[in-house]
This record gives C-alpha cells, structure tokens and sequence, in this order.
C-alpha cells in the first residue's frame, strides 16, 4: 500500500515538474482543467455557461480541432473525441485508460456540457403565464426555503364540476375518481394542482417577458434593438417563403401545384437526411397533436387578415412588389388567414424589483386548446367536443372501435369514419374519427390507426390473463379504499378503457423519449443522455437513489429554492419512470415543476414548426409484390384529409408502413420546404385565393404570438449571439468548396432580405448578456461604431435555427432548437404524476407496468446484434409495429430503430451514410447512392 502511495506521489511530482513544459500539451491541459474544479453554475443570466469552455477543457475533451471551435458562436461539446462517428473517436495507446481516455473524456465532457445547460435553462428559463411569475422570482432570491409546489391560479373555480370533490377550501387537492386515471381535460394530473396542465391553460414562455413580442411591447432596449424595422408583415413573410424556403428541385415543373393535387409520376426531388425516415416526420406531427394546439376545433379568430406578398426590404427600406415581382416570387397577395386566437391582451401587470419593474406575464398570451399532458388525447380527447368523436367498441367498450376495410379481409381493422353526427368542420367529412383531426394526412392515419389496434391489443391481452388468473391482484387499487385488493376479474370495462390509455399514452412518451430522439439527434451523448432521461441515472443503482432522494429532501428545507432546484435536476437528471420521490405512499410526490407551473412554452411551438422534414411525394411500395420497388409515386397533397383516408384503406397499414418507413424524410433546411405547403386549399376560408402559403404562415404565427426573433432567442435561452451572417457559414469547410459558395449565397440572400443599418454604439440592445469584458452588448455587436452591420437582430428565430449549417454530428435539428427541446423534454416528464411518481400498478395494474417496461407482453427481447456498441432491446415502437402490423415481420428484422431507413446499412459508429443493407441491394432508392 505503503510503496503504490509512493508511486502515485513520484507521479504526481513528475506530472508537476514537467507541467510547464507540457502547458500546451493534451495532458498539460488535462492536468489544468482537472486542477481547475467544477465551474461554478451562473448566479446571473448574463454569466451563463453558453456551452462554452476554457482552452485547456477544450483540449483535454477534443484537442486542438476543440480548441478551434471556441472561436465560433457555436456549442463546443460536439468537437469532443468519440462525439460524432468513428472519425471523432480516438484509437491510440490512451484510449486504453478507460475513464481517462479521450474518449471517455469527451462523452463524459459532452455529459457535463448538457448538464449544465440544462441546470441553467431551468434555474433562468421558467416564465409562467398564469399569474404566478411573481411569486417565483421573489422565492428565488429568498436565502432559504422550498420551491413552490402548489398554486391558487390552479384551482378549479366554483362552477367547475369537479368543483366539490377536489374540496372547496384553500388547499385544493383532487382525491377518489378524480385522481385515478387520466382525466379528459387534464386537470388532476398534479393533485394539489387540478388545472395545471389542463385544456385552455396559458402557454408559458421560456424567454423574459420583456424580450417577447418585440413587434408590439417597445420599451427602450427593445427599440434600441430593432428600431422601427418590425412589424407584422415586414419583412414580408411570402417573400420570405418564396426566397428562402422554397424547395430546390431539377425539375420544378414537374412537381408544380396542378401536379400537387391530383397525384402523378413527378420527381418533386428533395434534399433527403440519411438516417431519418418520413415515418419520424409524422410521428412528430402527431405528437405535437397531443401536447399543443393554438386552434380550437381547427379554426383561430373570425377576422382574416393578410398574409404578405406586398413589399421587399431595401437596405432597411421597405419597397411595395411590383406585378413582375410577384409574378417571378409566385406568391398571392390575395391570401388571407384567420387571426390567432389571443387569451389575454389588456396591459401586462408589472411589479417592482431591485428597482426595476418586471412584466408579471407577456404583453399577451395565448391559450392551449388541448391539454399539455403526454396523455395521447390526440386519440383519446381533451374536452366534451374531441370526445365525441372516440368511438368505443359497443361490443367491448374497454376497446376502441375498429373496423373490417373490406368484407374480404376482416383482419384488417381501421378506424371509423366520421359520422354527420359527429362534430367536425366541413373539411373533415370523410376522415377517420379522431379526437384531433386537423391537417390530416397519410402519417397521421397510420400512426392512429396503429395505436387504435395497440390499444385494443392491450385490451385483449389483459383479457385473456385475467381469464387464466382470475382471482389474482391485478395492482389496481382505488384511492378511497387503497386497502382492498382489486382481483383481475373484478376490473370494470370502463376501467380496462383508461388502463389501456394510461399504457399508450406511457409506450409513446418511451418511444419519443428513447427511440425517436436518439434517432433525430443520432450520436453518442444524446443516446445516454436520452436513456438517462427516461430511466433516471442511478436506475441500477437503487440504494444510492434512495440515499439521495433522502439528502435532496433535506437539502430543500435548508438552501434556497434555486439551490435546491439546481441539485435536484442535476441529480434526478431526468426522473424518467423511476425518477426521485416517486416510491413511498405519496402518488404525487415525484413531481417536480422546478418552482414553475408546467405547460409548454410559446417558443417550442416554434421550434416545432418542422415542415421541411414533409416530402412532396410519398414513395409507395408493394409489401408481398416487391418492397425494394417503387410501385408508384403519390403526391402529400393528393393525400390530405379524406384522401388520405381512401389511401390508407386502399393500400393498407403494412405498405405505407414499408413505404413511409423506408424513404427518407427532408433535411430541415433552407431551400427544402414542401412545395404543397405553400399552395395548400383552404376552402375555409372563403377568402380570393381559397389558399395559403403554410410557410409564410409559420413566420405569421410566430410573430403574433411573439416569439423573440433569433439573436435574442439565443441569448434568452444561453447560447451565444451571432454578430453578423457571415457566422451561418461553416468555418471547416474549405475556400473554394462547392458548400461554402452555396452557403455564402444563402447568405447574401439573408442580407438582401434582412437589410443592414448603420450601427449606433450608445445603444444598448439586451439585458440577457454581455460581452466577455462584462460591457453591455450594444448595436454595434463587436463591430466599430458607426459601421453597417447586418438586421441579423431581426432575423425570424424560425429562419435563424433553419440557416444553421453548422449542427452536432447526427443532428436533424440545429443546435438553437436543441436547447428548446434540453428544457422542454426533461419538463414534461418531471411534471406528469402518471410518468413519475404514479407509474405504479394502483394505477396502470402489474400487466400495464411490465407492459411499458417490456415493451409489450413477451418480456424483454433483446436484440441479437449491438447498436453502436451498445447492447439494446428489441425498440418499443418496434414490438408495437410487430403486434399491429404482423405482416412485417421478414422486413422489421433488421431494423433497430423504426425511425431509421428500413434498408439503410446503419455501418459503424453513428454512421449517416446511405448504403443498402444485405438484402436490400436492389432497392431503388439506393440506385444513384446519393
Ligand atoms: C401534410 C402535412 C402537414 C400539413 C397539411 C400541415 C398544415 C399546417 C397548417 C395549415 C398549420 C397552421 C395552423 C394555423 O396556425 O392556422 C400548421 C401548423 C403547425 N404545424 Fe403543420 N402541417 C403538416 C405537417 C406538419 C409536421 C410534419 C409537423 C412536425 C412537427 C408540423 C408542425 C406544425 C406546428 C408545430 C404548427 C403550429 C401549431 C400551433 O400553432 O398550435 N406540421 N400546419
């Protein structure tokens, strides 16, 4: 013992007595950055992290190519060793010290990185819209004392039903039925909190009041930063649209509007992401249908407005278009949308702080039209109306109703058509039956009819073992007499029905979670920071998760709400299923909002504004006949709302599961949005047109619900600022290269649209931070004053994150939109009782939880070979697909992740390349490898 002391200390000595010649060295900084201690997390929004580390960090986690990179505004974990495909990874004698190597050091750095973003997101993030902003920021500056748990702006008022049974006095807390499963409108999801979350709360914001709506609330540092330069329409939003999102096609006439809508033979080409299919596209579109709506039964105000088309920016002068312009844009100066419904308007409250006022909510808000909870009540509903229109099974009402497409093929169940009876707009006669119907489409038919049939599965299978064990405990309990045991027989169809809800809705959270976003943002410390979310990072280690849980209980009482607040997401890093807090009798205990209310922000509606991921034509493939030949090409538009309803039964669930599981799904560029979304029918509307531009439409929304355009947007959410346009272009790529001139286009094409403006460096323009020496950050942004500098302040935040040419290895998303999703993702587990603390069998019974754990009923199945290394389960949606769709079975068995081009070789480490895997060779889509 004596003599290996010795040697660590002759180490050590030597290590120091050589560190100046190694100063510059990898172990030189590595001796440094581990000298150098934890960084300390920012007390101030404008000391933050920004994803930003010192020299000798960066070249510890990355090398010199790391230390290159701190030079840009970009995140700096990417360029750590092993972060990206088997390029990034280190082989060498060191990379055989384990956690010492440089590869562990960059993931584990990568770790960290994520894990100080998010501490910072949430300690200078939360904005909550509903009254209780106030209350928070006081309680962050209180030396002591718990975070606030419980809100009177969510109580439910007296002429709520639920009113009596959630108990009239002060402290509201739901109790009995109420709290047993998911309820229709949400509410009761946090029981000391019944509105939290529910149908018609609020959106929250993630940015500073102050910083939301530039276009409208004006105050000094707002004005400073975008003069008189924004409005509504300026720049124009078609212009924008046409000059900037438009898809780039070889052959653009080929794949023209006409085309559009009556289906064909076009090429309507694309630029295509290697590792992501256009069943990700969907699923997402789906998903965004169950957490957010800003429509109410798919319609905004009364009162249309314009949508642009009007007038182009010189310099910073605004020019009408002349009927040439418009002519060669292709946009419609007749088109016309219908105002976004607005909660609140009247003047802000505001209150005094350390001499400064502060906005007590945005200058306005917006309501949820559906409940914020992952309840999937795009299928199951989220108020009396959407109900309407679930269809249960009148021969067994625990099921859904599914029905025979033809007489000849009674297997093949789908979902009912809406009936006259039913509510609905006129656009939507025809369509399934769904509680959101809205912009139906091909995607959206399968994934409902997918989970319709999972649903019933469920059902069936729970069925046939409470027949084998019928006496058994089911788990079941009910909150009013939690003592009596429920046995497998005694479970009521009515209560078979929500059990059934609470297991989808919790399998398809678990996809998002671990199978959808580690495909989306495909690379190595995503994959463990995504399964660390979902599972907790002690899930093997219960008796430390215990201990802590214990220490952060007492940490509460004694630090101050932030302090604790920072620990606790630190160390639950993400309670997942069996997060912190969640054992124990208390069913609400393992949530945690972090001192905020829940529901989604403004800003990750726009982050989700993912269009260009939409092809223009789907692919369509023949399963028995030849699934590596393309049987025929149909156009999206084609396909939209009834239509897509003929498709999905004319064709079936299994071939437009092999199709739109084998095509790839649109890179999220510039230059890549769907030609159909920008000629989409709107008879609705009854405006000249009868049509909209969906793009334009996306830049409309967001600046009526006041989305902080996109320098502010960075700074707001603790990224660094850009300084000029020239930032978008990627610094690694050489001169003369074919990319950078593109890039360098792109560019000139951002500054015509945007404009410049001379520079005024008395004007201070944010106070979310400052420059590296602690000034201000003024007009000029680094540049001599007086000089021209580029309106990248006025830049859309939507078209900012688009123009990201510079992404994290494996990224579909940028890195802008990434951060959104750091502090929304990790939210909405912590705050969902049925993902945390009653993710137990009193509330989904033993077969539901080993259902979601073990991705269906079989038990666990592992798959036979490893993914990046890494041994895995056979992927929930996966298993989901082989119940629902037996029929691809052969064509699912190489496939690992679902959201992976079915036939893609997925080759070493995150490899993004397009090769065939065996057996697949003759598939077309490979032909020209591109
Ligand atoms: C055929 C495909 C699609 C069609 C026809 C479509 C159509 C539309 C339309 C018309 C709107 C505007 C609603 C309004 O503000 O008045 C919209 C909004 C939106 N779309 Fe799409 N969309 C499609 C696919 C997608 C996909 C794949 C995503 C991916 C996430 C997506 C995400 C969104 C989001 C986030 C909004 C804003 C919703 C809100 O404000 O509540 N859409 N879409």
């Amino acid at each position: 013992m004596k003599r290996l002391l010795l040697i660590i200390a002759l180490f050590a000595a030597l290590l120091l007595g050589a560190y100046p010649l190694l100063r510059n060295s990898r172990i030189g900084s590595c001796i440094a950055y581990g000298f150098a201690g934890w960084r300390a997390v920012a007390t101030d929004r404008s000391e933050r992290f920004l994803g930003k580390v010192t020299e000798d960090t960066a070249r510890c986690r990355g090398g010199e190519a790391a230390v290159q990179w701190r030079k840009t505004p970009w995140i700096d974990w990417p360029q750590y060793f092993s972060a990206g495909d088997e390029q990034s990874r280190y082989f060498g004698l060191s990379d055989k010290l384990s956690f010492l190597s440089p590869n562990h050091r960059g993931i584990n750095g990568a770790l960290l990185d994520l894990e100080y973003q998010r501490i910072e997101l949430l300690k200078f993030n939360l904005f909550d819209n509903s009254g209780t902003y106030e209350g928070y920021v006081r309680g962050q500056k209180a030396p002591t004392g718990n975070a606030p748990r419980s809100w009177p702006q969510f109580r439910l008022p007296a002429e709520h039903p639920g009113f009596a049974a959630a108990g009239p006095d002060a402290s509201q807390e739901c109790a009995g039925e109420m709290i047993r499963f998911r309820t229709l409108t949400g509410i009761c999801n946090d029981i000391l909190n019944p509105l939290m979350g529910a149908v018609d709360q609020p959106f929250a914001r993630n940015s500073e009041f102050e910083a939301t709506y530039p276009e409208l609330f004006q105050d000094g540092i707002v004005k400073n930063r975008h003069g008189d330069r924004l409005d509504l329409l300026k720049p124009d939003p078609q212009v924008i649209s046409r000059k900037l999102f438009t898809r780039r096609q070889s052959s653009p006439v080929a794949c023209d509007d006409e085309l559009a809508r009556n289906s064909a033979a076009g090429e309507c080409d694309y630029q295509k992401a290697n590792h992501l299919n256009v069943l990700a596209a969907f699923w997402v579109q789906f998903m965004t249908h169950d957490w957010f709506s800003h429509l109410e039964e798919g319609r905004n105000q009364p009162e249309l407005t314009a949508m642009g088309c009007g007038s182009r920016r010189d310099g910073d002068i605004e020019t009408a278009l002349t009927p040439n312009e418009i002519i060669e844009l292709g946009c419609r100066p007749g088109d016309r949308i219908d105002k976004s419904l607005v909660a609140e308007a009247g003047p802000a409250p505001s209150f005094a702080l350390n001499g400064e006022r502060k906005l007590g909510r945005a200058p306005r808000t917006t309501s949820n039209k559906v409940t914020a909870w992952w309840d999937a009540s795009q299928i199951y509903g989220y108020n009396e109306t959407s109900w309407r229109r679930v269809k249960r099974d009148p021969r067994d009402p625990a099921k859904l109703m599914l029905a025979s497409s033809s007489a000849d093929d009674a297997a093949q169940r789908y979902l009912p058509i809406l009936q006259k009876a039913d509510p609905q707009n006129p656009q939507w006669a025809g369509q399934e039956a769904v509680a959101f119907p809205d912009n139906w489409n091909i995607g959206l038919s399968f994934f409902h009819n997918v989970f319709a049939r999972e649903h019933n599965l469920f059902v069936e299978a729970f069925r046939r073992q409470a027949v084998a064990d019928s006496e058994a405990d089911s788990g079941l309990r009910h909150p009013n007499r939690p003592h009596e045991v429920i046995t497998n027989k005694n479970i009521t169809a009515d209560e078979l029905f929500e059990i059934a809800r609470l297991v989808v809705s919790a399998e398809i959270a678990k996809i998002h979670t671990i199978e959808w976003t580690t495909q989306m943002l495909y690379n190595e410390p995503v994959y463990l920071a995504m399964n660390a979310n979902w599972s907790g990072l002690l899930r093997d280690y219960p008796l430390v998760s215990a201990a802590l849980e214990q220490a952060l209980h007492r940490l509460a009482g004694s630090a101050s709400a932030r302090k604790s607040t920072e620990w606790y997401s630190a160390f639950a890093a993400g309670p997942g299923i069996f997060g912190l807090g969640n054992r124990g009798a208390d069913v609400n205990g393992g949530v945690h909002h972090f001192g905020s209310p829940f529901n989604f922000p403004e800003e990750f509606i726009n982050v989700y504004r993912l269009h260009p991921m939409v092809p223009d034509v789907i692919e369509l493939r023949d399963l028995k006949r030849d699934p590596n030949g393309i049987a025929a090409r149909v156009a999206v538009g084609s396909m939209l709302r009834a239509k897509a309803t003929a498709a999905m039964r004319r064709h079936g669930l299994a071939n437009w599961a092999l199709s739109l599981g084998r095509q790839r799904l649109g890179v999220l560029t510039l230059h890549n949005h769907p030609r159909f979304l920008q000629n989409l029918a709107m008879p609705r509307l009854n405006s000249i047109t009868g049509k909209i531009d969906v793009l334009a439409l996306d830049i409309l929304r967001d600046r009526e619900r006041g989305i902080p355009r996109y320098n502010e947007f960075r700074r707001q959410f603790g990224l660094k600022q850009l300084t000029s346009f020239d930032d978008f272009i990627d610094p690694r790529l050489p001169p003369s290269s074919r990319d950078r001139a593109e890039q360098q286009q792109t560019v000139a094409l951002l500054r015509q649209l945007y404009g410049q403006h001379r520079c005024d460096e008395a004007k201070i323009i944010t106070r979310a931070q400052k420059n590296e020496d602690g000034t201000p950050i003024n007009d000029c942004l680094g540049r001599s004053a007086g000089s021209m500098v580029d309106n990248i302040e006025d830049l859309d935040a939507l078209v900012g994150w688009l123009a990201e040419f510079v992404r994290p290895h494996g990224f579909a998303i940028s890195e802008t939109q990434f951060q959104v999703f750091i502090l929304n993702a990790s939210r909405r587990l912590f705050s969902d009782r049925f993902l945390t603390s009653s993710f137990r069998p009193e509330f989904y019974t033993h077969f539901g939880i080993k259902w979601v754990n073990e991705n269906g009923p079989a038990g666990k199945i592992i798959e036979n070979v490893r993914s990046n290394g890494h041994p895995i389960d056979v992927s929930p949606l996966k298993r989901v697909l082989l119940r629902t769709i037996p029929e691809l079975k052969g064509e699912l068995a190489p496939v690992i992740n679902v959201f992976d081009p079915w036939a893609r070789d997925r080759g070493k480490h995150y490899s993004l390349h397009w090769k065939p895997r065996p057996g697949a060779e003759t598939d077309v889509a490979f032909k020209d490898n591109q």
